[in-house]
């Protein structure tokens, strides 16, 4: 259930309950807190849950005030028991949206089905490229002019499922993985929060499996890239 807030001329907003999952330094669901704190921004984050209890992002998390959980996947016999026990939390929370944020582990068909369309996740390349990991250095590797960032709704192939923003980034000369990996992590940082709002605020469709936006005020900004 989504809580009110206080909204333009008296007019109630519900944002939308929203949780975010990481597994290690979390600073896309930084990213997203601090969009968060917006009075229009149409979600809430009400919960960060963490697979792995030494995450860095949980104390971040709990600086600002944030409830978190960790879910430790090594207690649970298997992805099946892991998954129930997420699935229970969010439904105990009333979370409306999860967000997925550098969460470095496989969810079962089950999960991913019974959150369908209501879960997304930022992936470091342009998908359907480089899924997976190290995808800086298999952009290098490969030569791509052009790399990039992610955001998309939630499928249970890995990396995969309806693109909702995407941001790109020129590959320079110079570029090593570390630089290259930098670079599109200020683009992540940017169109998360971007593709949080437009979902929550109602604005995204799916049809056929491509994603519709409505009444968007920026998408074109931040899918190209400001940085040469
Ligand atoms: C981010 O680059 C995110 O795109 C990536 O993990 C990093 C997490 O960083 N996710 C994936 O590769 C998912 N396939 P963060 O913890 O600082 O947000």
């Amino acid at each position: 259930m989504a809580s009110g807030s206080g909204g333009v001329a008296g007019v109630e907003m519900q944002k939308k309950r929203t949780a975010i999952l990481i597994s290690g330094r979390g600073s896309n669901m930084s990213a997203l807190l601090s969009a968060a704190e917006a009075p229009d921004f149409p979600a809430e984050i009400s919960l960060v849950i963490s697979n792995r209890p030494d995450a860095a992002g949980l104390q971040v998390a709990e600086a600002a005030g944030i409830r978190t959980l960790v879910l430790n996947h090594r207690d649970f016999a298997d992805r099946i028991a892991f998954d129930a026990s997420l699935d229970a939390h969010l439904r105990i929370e009333s979370i409306d949206i999860v967000c997925l944020a550098g969460f470095m582990r496989l969810l079962t068909p089950w999960l991913v089905e019974r959150w369908r369309n209501r879960m997304i996740n930022v992936h470091p390349s342009l998908l359907p490229a480089f899924p997976g990991l190290d995808t800086h250095g298999r952009a290098l590797e490969a030569g791509v002019r052009f790399h990039g960032c992610t955001v998309h709704f939630v499928r249970p192939v890995m990396d995969s499922g309806p693109i909702i923003l995407q941001a790109a980034v020129p590959v320079l000369p110079q570029d090593d993985a570390d630089g290259l990996a930098a670079r599109v992590l200020r683009q992540e940082h940017a169109i998360y929060p971007a593709a949080l709002r437009l979902l929550a605020g109602g604005q995204l469709s799916v049809e056929n499996e491509r994603v519709e936006i409505t009444g968007a005020r920026f998408p074109t900004e931040v899918m190209i890239s400001p940085e040469a």
